[in-house]
């Protein structure tokens, strides 16, 4: 199905209708923590704990987009994209996460949704992108049965709020993380340590899932849909004595999220210690948690390689695996890799659209996150030459394209991310953006790869080649 791209050069042409977009979250971007009646989240305690974020770095500022959503809204209008991934901060609309509602929190976000839609540009919310209020983990946060109960109430009072005005829902952003990073290893907020809790936290955000797709779905149109973001990992097998492991650590990183909420089953081949336990499922949570689903959210950025080895004596390029005493997770040296460490590896991305269609046949598909962190900076001639983002870009868009061409039903594609910020743990060190953000001054430049990425929005066609050829479709904005 090759065209003819906009510049005359002969590309890969995306079906017609398909949603180019950038994502953000709220607590990356937003900063404003303290104004107009916003609550405390995890994230703010957990960043102002010494030791826990690179360089004590905290979302107070971020990018101030709070502020500056209307230049924020300019620069996805011209990237000429049609679909914006942003998160509604709970602490904005509950600050106690649950009870009182903020008017304040809901005005921002439906100024934010109208700007979206004078524009032109489908408004894509993520209901929990894991700003959990403070209040409530101070009640046992996601270990604890309450906190779904309360999210699937957050999640209906958003709908009720918002509706149809927003195009398309996303309850969770990566449950994975959210439990195994927040309870288990503890590099996330709520900073926990504690398998147990781990497993417990995945069932309860499960069940929240399930629980806010029911009680949005009965207050939203029809036509609306409503999805979940999973990061998914290629889980690969680094030596042929590591394949049974490879299939436990798939189901228990990949399978656990995605059977109960295609299938409404835990893997069988996950360990105990992994599973939550058989006395936290209540009759009933399994068919809640999968519940009809209007579309899946793909995260994808790099396959897992696992192989056995032992914790005590770990080789170079391997680290422990969380609950797999004997198995290590290990980055081959000769791959590509980014500076977070995460393998470059395009056909990962081909595959898992493969596996989703095999699994949720037909389901429509949205890539919601995809790009890479890079070494950054802009030149005395004040550019910045992401080249290695623009191979990245090129090399994903086009595994997507091919797994299209094989009858894939994928619909849209959202980049990591809309502008550089605050990336978790890794605080304003890692940079993923479309456009350079100058922290001390909070200007905004479009790097390479924003222009590139333009260009394929506009034409909708990835042009041969690895983008070099395109010419910079955006003129200095004044003022940057
Ligand atoms: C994902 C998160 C997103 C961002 C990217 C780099 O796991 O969903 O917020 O941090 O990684």
């Amino acid at each position: 199905m090759n065209a003819t791209s906009g510049n005359g050069a002969p590309g890969r042409r995306f079906p017609d209708g398909f949603l180019w977009g950038a994502s953000t979250s709220a607590y990356q971007i937003e900063g404003a923590v303290d104004e107009d009646g916003r609550g405390r989240s995890i994230w703010d305690t957990f960043s102002h704990t010494p030791g826990k974020v690179h360089g004590g770095d905290t979302g107070d500022i971020a990018c101030d987009s709070y502020h500056r959503s209307d230049e924020d809204l300019g620069l996805l209008a011209e990237l000429g994209l049609s679909a914006y991934r942003f998160s509604i901060a709970w602490p904005r609309i509950q600050p106690r996460g649950q009870g009182e509602v903020n008017q304040r929190g809901l005005d921002y976000y439906r100024s934010l949704i109208a700007g979206l839609r004078e524009r032109g540009i489908a408004p894509v919310a993520t209901v929990y992108h894991w700003e959990l209020p403070q209040a409530l983990e101070d009640r046992g946060g996601w270990a604890s049965r309450e906190t779904a109960q309360r999210f699937a109430e957050y999640a209906q009072l958003l709908a009720q709020e918002f509706g149809e005005h927003v195009a398309m829902w996303i309850t969770l952003n990566e449950p994975l993380q959210a439990a195994h990073q927040g309870y288990r290893v503890g590099t996330h907020a709520p900073g926990k340590t504690d398998s147990e809790l781990a497993a417990a936290a995945t069932h309860h955000l499960l069940l929240g899932h399930g629980l806010a797709v029911e009680a949005m779905r009965s207050v939203l149109p029809a036509a609306v849909p409503i999805g979940i973001a999973l990061d998914l990992h290629p889980i690969r097998a680094a030596g042929d004595d590591a394949v049974e492991a490879a299939a436990v650590v798939d189901a228990e990183v990949n399978r656990m999220f995605l059977e109960p909420v295609l299938h409404g089953t835990y893997p069988a081949a996950a360990r105990n210690e992994l599973l939550p336990a058989p006395e936290l499922i209540e009759p009933g949570d399994m068919r809640a948690i999968c519940a009809p689903i209007g579309f899946l959210g793909l995260n994808y950025y790099s396959p897992h390689y696992v192989r056995l080895g032992d914790w005590d004596d770990l080789r170079q390029g391997e680290t422990p695996l969380a609950g797999g005493p004997g198995v290590v997770s290990y980055v081959p040296p000769e791959l590509p890799r980014t500076v977070m460490g995460w393998i470059v590896e395009p056909d990962g991305l081909y595959e898992t659209l493969h596996t989703l269609h095999r699994e949720a046949p037909g389901l429509p598909l949205y890539v919601t996150e995809n790009g890479c962190a890079c070494d950054d900076y802009v030149t005395p001639e004040g550019h910045v030459n992401d080249v290695d983002r623009v191979d990245y870009l090129h090399g994903h868009l086009d595994a997507a394209w091919r797994a299209i061409q094989d009858g894939v039903n994928l619909r849209g594609y959202c980049h990591w991310s809309l502008m550089d910020n605050f990336e978790w743990a890794r605080g304003y060190q890692r940079r993923f953006g479309l456009y350079f953000v100058d922290f001390g001054t909070q200007r905004r430049l479009p790097k390479r790869s924003a222009t590139v990425y333009a260009h394929v929005a506009r034409t909708n066609s990835l042009a041969s080649g690895d983008g070099s050829v395109v010419e910079p479709l955006l003129a200095p904005a004044a003022g940057r």
